[in-house]
């Protein structure tokens, strides 16, 4: 059977056929034909029918050198000729694991110890979920074993990063959150601060929130609390001023770990090399994938400080074996092209360009979008940034949800040659690979600034129709 907007025997009409999509609703999706993209160059991709677009989300926040790589190809390539498989496990090794340790451990924000390899964001926070259980029964507190995570934050959809992850759509009908996984506020201050409450208040509120969340719980009860530098696909939300000053003593009162989930904000996106520099986060365990590897290869990392990973050695030798690794640990081609991506990175000097565009991009967005009429607030940080689009400008609030308009917004957008990504709450995310020039930041917002025009006329049409 050939769905309807495909032709037949095309590239969509065989994946509605065969796929079953992430994200996607699988229903929509045969009628709906998918955009097949063929290839990329830098910030651009093409789709099979030839029309190209600005890819202003990096694919997912994370093709951070765009979408073609004659350094990383080559990477892969010797790696595959000189050792194309190998891996961690009964104390085996090989060097770009070694090679790629050495280097997060050197760039790591605050001192870290070890690095666990994984293959994706989600493995990683499951597995600094796992270690932060097996440290404490390390230490002997079988009891210590509560995360909290907070809502609207993302890390991940395997079983506990999904369960660490606040957002509904990642819950519902999926049965979790696991038990033992709670939520603390979102620190958006455009939607859950009080009239007239400043940053620094909001955040001492948000503080004092997560305060009384521990003593809820009981504090000999939590063990760690996962967070972002900035919310991602909760809606590009950036902590209120203070913010991580304000939960972090609270955190060390109780004996909390902190795990930043670096995995959108690492290598550069905020305008420092971690999202943890940005705003002043002293983790205990830091997760990292995506531009890791500009996202060539699947890999994360787990970084972890002297105290955890001491408890982790010493539980590992009581019982004789650290029971967590999986077959890809530390993958030689991954690896070899993840080590290739940081060099690229300092060649580049990554964080001092996003130093230069990020403000361009922010300005950008800001003098297109604030006044918009369908737009609320403007917000974000070095080249993440994002726009929320309101019913209702003064009263700060969302259009219904089943008006799906971030993703109508999204849909003009492509139309327009950008793609970006619909977030929660009508929020549109900008998140452009790391190498874009401010001639294509340009033209980004231009585009998406027509696109939200016409959705604009829409609407006015729309809701004189309801009048009418
Ligand atoms: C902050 C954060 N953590 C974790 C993840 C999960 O990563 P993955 O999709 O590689 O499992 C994501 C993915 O977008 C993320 O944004």
């Amino acid at each position: 059977m050939t769905y309807s907007t495909a032709r037949p025997n095309s590239l969509a009409a065989r994946d509605q056929e065969t796929v079953l999509h992430p994200y996607t609703d699988a229903v929509a999706l045969r009628d709906n034909a998918p955009i097949v993209i063929t290839r990329g160059e830098g910030v651009r991709v093409w789709d099979d029918q030839g029309r190209d677009y600005i890819e202003a989300v990096a694919g997912l926040w994370c093709a951070s050198l765009g979408f073609s790589n004659e350094r990383l190809a080559r990477a892969a390539y010797e790696q595959m000729q000189k050792l194309g498989f190998y891996h961690g496990f009964t104390a085996k090794s090989h060097e770009p694991m070694i090679q790629l340790a050495e280097m997060l451990l050197e760039r790591a924000p605050v001192p870290m110890s070890r690095a666990f390899f994984a293959n994706s964001g989600s493995e990683a926070n499951d597995s600094a979920v796992k270690m932060i259980w097996y440290f404490n029964n390390a230490l002997g507190r079988p009891r210590k074993k509560k995360i909290i995570g907070r809502v609207k934050g993302y890390h991940g959809i395997t079983v506990a990063s999904a369960s660490l992850t606040g957002l509904v759509n990642n819950h519902r009908s999926f049965d979790v959150p696991l038990p033992g996984f709670v939520h603390t506020m979102t620190p958006h201050h455009y939607h859950e601060a009080r009239p007239g409450e400043s940053e620094e208040a909001f955040a001492a509120r948000c503080a004092d929130e997560l305060e009384r969340l521990i003593l809820a719980e009981d504090p000999d009860t939590v063990a760690a609390m996962f967070a972002e530098p900035v919310l991602g696909a909760g809606g590009v939300i950036v902590p209120p001023r203070g913010y991580f000053e304000a939960i972090q003593p609270v955190l060390r009162k109780y004996d909390i770990l902190l795990v930043a989930d670096e995995v959108i904000c690492g290598f550069g996106r905020t305008g420092n090399y971690w999202g943890c520099q940005t705003f002043g986060i002293e983790p205990d365990i830091l997760t990292c994938a995506k531009a890791l590897s500009a996202s060539f290869l699947p890999i994360s990392a787990v970084l972890v400080n002297e105290r955890v990973y001491e408890g982790l050695a010493q539980e590992s030798h009581t019982i004789g074996t650290f029971g967590h690794g999986f077959t890809y640990s530390g993958h030689p081609v991954p690896a070899a092209v993840a080590v290739e991506t940081l060099r690229i990175y300092d060649e580049m000097d990554i964080v001092e360009h996003v130093r230069a565009v990020g403000p361009h991009m922010q300005a950008a967005l800001r003098e297109r979008f604030a006044g918009h009429e369908l737009v609320g607030e403007v917000r974000g940080v070095g080249l993440i940034g994002a726009i929320e689009l309101v019913a209702d400008k003064e009263a700060r609030q969302n259009f219904d949800p089943a008006l799906k308009m971030a993703v109508r917004a999204v849909k003009l957008g492509e139309q327009h040659g950008v793609i970006s990504r619909a977030l929660p709450s009508d929020t549109i995310a900008f998140s452009p690979p790391l190498i874009i020039t401010t001639a294509e930041l340009e033209e980004m917002v231009e585009h998406m600034g027509q696109a939200l025009d016409e959705l604009a006329v829409q609407v006015r049409r729309e809701r004189m129709a309801v009048v009418a």
